[in-house]
């Protein structure tokens, strides 16, 4: 069994296998479903919810406030983000107000900047420290920032309150490991991994059906989604927020926190998808 949390620098205690939310509550007829997967995640733990302001407009944020309707709030862990050009003092206040509104909840338990805009990092961090003092989130965090950003966020008064950086990473996507990874690591900031199943394959061709993948999943009775799961959690600071609106994939995602690749199994699929030795452009979505 995995270790179930990671503890950040604040001292919060934030889950390392969560549920991610784009495209969730966009379509009617498949809400029932979508409220099950999330509820049934849930029980098996993964308590952590991913979402954001922009996802379906607000319907994101709706349906969960619909799914998390009767679980004990303090044993959540809900995240949403605020669009860039929403992170400055003019609009993040009530951008915050609506999302908290959306969800039905008092409070977030972690707010990020989904990526960077025009508004001055100084000014965003004000912001969010003062949402902090509110009690309106309980911490904060940016997305899709390279090691360059990251840098410069330090270097603004209280910057270095951040606590998570969520990037995407996967198997097939692995140019963060070269030094955005390795600065995380030293300053004690985790990072999220967003689409951590490469959209179940999608994101890079023949990942899904490649030999290596393939044998090793086979050889563990597990699925190359579960495999490619367990890829990201082998690493110790990194939390997953694999989406899922289908109760029987968000099953198998639960169980990946059980999975451990040994090392032999990790080389060769290091072998397979290596990661660059060189600086490569921050992937994004
Ligand atoms: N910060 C950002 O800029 C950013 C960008 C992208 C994503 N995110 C966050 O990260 C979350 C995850 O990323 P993502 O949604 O892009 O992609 P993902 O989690 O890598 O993949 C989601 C896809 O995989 C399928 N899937 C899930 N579990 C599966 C399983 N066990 N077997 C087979 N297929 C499975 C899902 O279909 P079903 O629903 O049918 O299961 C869906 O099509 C997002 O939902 C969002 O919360 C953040």
């Amino acid at each position: 069994m995995k270790e179930k949390y990671i503890l950040l620098k604040n001292n919060m205690k934030i889950p390392r296998l969560g549920q991610g939310t784009w495209f969730i509550g966009d379509n009617k007829a498949e809400e029932k479903d979508e409220i099950e997967s999330i509820r049934l995640g849930i029980e098996l733990g993964m308590t952590l919810i991913d979402t954001a302001e922009m996802y379906g407009s607000g319907a994101a944020e709706r349906l969960i406030g619909k799914a998390i309707k009767g679980y004990d709030r303090s044993k959540l862990f809900i995240v949403s983000k605020v669009y860039p050009h929403n992170a400055g003092r003019r609009n993040i206040f009530n951008a915050c107000e609506n999302s908290l509104k959306r969800l039905d909840v008092d409070y977030l338990d972690l707010y990020l900047l989904h990526w960077r805009g025009s508004i001055p990092l100084r000014e965003t961090v004000e912001c969010m420290e003062e949402l902090v003092a509110q009690g309106k989130i309980r911490s904060w965090g940016v997305s899709n920032f390279d090691s360059s950003d990251m840098k410069e966020l330090w270097s603004v008064p209280n910057g270095s309150n951040c606590v998570i950086n969520q990037v995407l990473y996967h198997l097939g996507s692995r140019g963060i490991e070269y030094d955005l990874v390795p600065w995380m690591k030293e300053h004690n900031v985790p990072v999220m991994a967003y689409s951590p199943l490469a959209q179940a394959g999608s994101l890079r061709r023949g990942l899904l059906e490649n030999k290596v993948v393939r044998e090793i999943a086979q050889n563990r009775g597990i699925s190359p989604v579960q495999l490619l799961l367990a890829f990201v959690l082998s690493h110790d600071n990194m939390i997953a927020i694999p989406k899922s609106g289908n109760p029987k994939h968000t099953r198998e995602n639960a169980e990946v926190m059980n999975i451990i690749l040994t090392e032999e199994e990790l080389k060769m699929l290091d072998k397979a998808f290596p990661a660059p030795n060189y600086k490569t452009p921050l992937d994004i979505i």
